[in-house]
């Protein structure tokens, strides 16, 4: 078995061996700085000096390098290879705040499979995916990579996705381990700066944080990255509560915590290490087992472990876990890729999923008059324009290098609509000034019956390191907009980007708003199946869009206040509010239409009373709602079921979501969507360090609705 395995091994290891295989290493391809070094790697994996590398892409360059490792080292040890698969490998699905879109978490599991399959191929055992940071921060660009700003929505997609990347066997052909990242709390970086300070209470640390890391760890998650970030002063790298305390202890979890690029060595201008071997120190008795592209454990482990400061039973432990995953991805006995069987680029069946799933994480922002979709007889000239109607870059952060580019709109609209006369004109572009294309546009939009205008950020300015300031479209797109409208012809703006942006400036010039975010590599297609109703929009959000970045931080889920905003009373002063700006957000959480309409009616309770022990020993609520689609076509209604617990011993959320269903319902239909409240659904953590978990007696509100705009419709009483 892999445990005696591991002793076996780990009795015949060196010091240098046992701290090599703590050593992962980066390849050609930069995702920090410094980048990769490729004779580096090599030289220490045929001495048995390195346990894993990152970025190697190919399964012949795989192949090569692990040849080197199985074949020439005194040892033999396979290494394991790490790559940033984060929605898809050749199969570019949307991002993952677009998959949170869909409010569907089988959309991120076939991510994961499709993503699992072509990578391991390829020779990668190994993705740094998926990123469950939770996070209120839309001026930070890694909120791309995020499930939003819910920590319930988060977890659910976070369990879907290791299980579509792990399946039942890691030593599969067509599996990955999996990394819940970043270990945690770098979603609350102070303005949104990456790598920066996050000072946060032990029971928002635990309510907000660290459930979808747990429900990750419980669903077997094979491995967790530490985050760049600080944890109320201390380093995540350097911070034994979190990654000994709670992760390794409290949940058990067995498997690899591995730095992030760089991260170790970090400590020291985080002003936490006077030196690399106080670094090294500090991070792996915190708890950190791999240490990623700097070397600090190699370099001063042997001189830590003579004088003490670092103990051979905690070095041991760090390499076991290290073997423990390379036995269970199997790589003892199947080390390298099959050649002949690497998938070479997508095939018919992955874009189709990735059309349909781009086409599920759309969300409808505004439909005024029903001017979508744009499939009425009267539709015989359309003009395409935008920096984005005909670009490529609509994949977002975390493509990988070689992935095929994305179809344009343009080209999806034009298949879609064979019959139209359909004109293009990019007006402006992704960034920058230059207005002279806008007259262009302007004569193309008043030739035609309609018009599709593609705006948002290109994937430069969304993703790692691509933090801004500013929420609005970039460059002078609202300038192409304001012309674009005053045409007067129908206009369905379509955005395009990785985070919620200000769109208040504009939102009222136009009729209908289509968020499409980075759709992935069939945008094209995606996007005119929306339009052209071939799809009905079911998307909801999963971050609020505030009306202006001074707003920011600006979420549903907030603590209730002493002197609410009442808006029947906007001209009472002492209360929160800005005085500049309309009370609360451009949209809200949960929010999102479609082309058809539903209604949700009262909710029942299996029970209406309930006690806090029986809670606690496994008694459940059933909370039963019907939904009817009331329009004249099928569709889909996402129904949500939030709970909100009006007196708590430490103040609770205005409301929290607990449940949501993602139903399609044909016209006239009507169903009843159940779901199960339990302890978790009510209770939450204290403050108290040691983890303590708490249900009150007393009232909980229940919310039920198609938004996070609810009002309370039932109450159950914990008694
Ligand atoms: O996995 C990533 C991480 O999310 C950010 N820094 C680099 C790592 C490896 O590419």
């Amino acid at each position: 078995d892999h445990e005696s395995r591991i002793k076996e091994l780990l009795d015949g290891m060196t010091v240098e061996e046992k701290l090599g295989q703590l050593q992962q290493l980066a390849w050609a391809w930069d995702t920090g700085p410094g980048g990769g070094d490729t004779a580096a790697a090599e030289a220490a994996a045929r001495k048995g000096l390195l346990g894993s590398v990152l970025n190697v892409v190919g399964a012949e360059a795989s192949n090569a390098l692990q040849r080197i490792a199985v074949e020439e080292s005194r040892l033999g040890i396979p290494l394991v290879f790490g790559l940033d698969v984060i929605h898809g490998y050749h199969t570019t699905f949307p991002i993952p705040l677009a998959q949170a879109a869909a409010f569907d978490p089988a959309v991120t599991e076939r991510d994961a499979e499709v993503s699992a399959r072509e990578a391991r191929s390829n020779g990668i055992h190994w993705t740094f995916s998926p990123m469950m940071d939770v996070t209120r921060e839309p001026r930070w660009g890694r909120i791309a990579e995020s499930l939003g700003e819910d920590p319930y929505l988060t977890t659910r997609y976070a369990v879907a996705k290791v299980r579509g990347y792990q399946g039942a066997d890691l030593a599969a052909p067509d599996r990955l381990a999996a990394c819940a990242k970043h270990f945690v709390a770098y979603g609350g970086a102070e303005g949104g700066r990456d790598y920066n300070t996050v000072d946060v209470s032990e029971q928002r640390l635990r309510n907000l944080y660290l459930p979808p890391f747990q429900a990750a760890v419980d669903a077997g998650a094979a491995t967790v990255m530490a985050a760049f970030n600080t944890i109320s002063g201390i380093p995540a790298h350097a911070n034994p509560h979190t990654l000994t305390g709670i992760l390794k202890e409290a949940w058990d979890f067995d498997g690899v915590v591995v730095s992030d690029w760089t991260g170790v060595q970090e400590l020291i201008p985080h002003g936490n290490a006077a030196d690399e071997a106080e670094a090294a120190r500090r991070a792996v008795t915190a708890g950190v087992d791999m240490e990623m592209v700097s070397t600090t454990f190699a370099d001063h482990g042997r001189d830590l472990l003579a004088s003490g400061a670092l103990s051979a039973d905690r070095l041991d432990d760090a390499v076991a876990r290290v073997l423990r995953l390379k036995l269970r991805l199997g790589l003892f006995e199947r080390p390298y890729a099959e050649e002949s069987a690497a998938v070479t680029g997508p095939t018919a069946e992955t874009r189709a999923a990735a059309r349909e799933a781009a086409g599920r994480c759309m969300v409808l922002l505004k439909n005024s008059g029903g001017l979508l979709p744009l499939d009425g007889p009267g539709l015989r000239s359309l003009a395409v324009i935008g920096p984005f109607a005909d670009s490529g870059d609509l994949l977002g952060t975390w493509s990988l290098p070689g992935a095929p580019e994305a179809v344009p709109v343009l080209h999806g609209l034009r298949k879609a609509l064979p019959e139209a006369d359909i004109t293009h004109a990019a007006g402006v572009p992704a960034e920058g000034f230059d207005t002279s294309g806008i007259p262009a546009a302007v004569t193309a939009a008043e030739a035609a019956d309609a018009v599709v205008l593609v705006v948002g950020e290109p994937a430069a300015i969304s993703g790692e390191a691509a933090v801004r300031s500013d929420l609005g479209l970039p460059g002078a797109q609202e300038q192409l907009i304001d012309a674009v409208a005053a045409t007067g012809t129908p206009c369905v703006v379509v955005v395009v980007g990785g985070r919620p942006l200000t769109i208040g400036g504009w939102a009222d010039q136009v009729p209908a708003i289509l968020l499409a975010w980075h759709p992935g590599i069939e945008a094209g297609p995606a996007v005119a199946d929306v339009l052209t109703g071939a799809v009905v929009p079911g998307g909801k959000l999963p971050v609020t869009f505030p009306r202006a970045v001074g707003q920011v931080p600006l979420y549903y889920n907030h603590e209730r206040t002493g002197r609410p905003y009442d808006p029947a009373a906007p001209e009472v002063k002492y209360v929160s509010k800005y005085l500049d700006l309309a009370d609360g957000p451009e949209f809200a959480f949960g929010y999102g239409l479609s082309y058809t309409a539903f209604a949700v009616g009262e909710p029942s309770l299996s029970r209406e009373r309930v006690g806090a022990e029986e809670l606690r020993a496994g008694a459940t609520v059933e909370v039963t709602v019907p939904v009817r689609n009331t329009g004249d076509r099928a569709g889909d209604e996402v129904v949500q079921l939030y709970v909100q617990d009006p007196a708590a011993s430490i103040a609770q959320p205005v409301r929290r979501l607990r449940g949501f269903c993602r139903v399609r319902l044909a016209a006239g239909e009507e169903r009843e969507v159940r779901f199960t409240l339990g302890a978790d659904d009510v209770g939450y953590w204290t403050n108290d360090p040691a983890g303590v978990f708490t249900v009150e007696p007393g009232e909980i509100h229940l919310h039920t609705g198609t938004s996070s705009r609810t009002r309370a419709r039932r109450t159950l009483l914990i008694t």
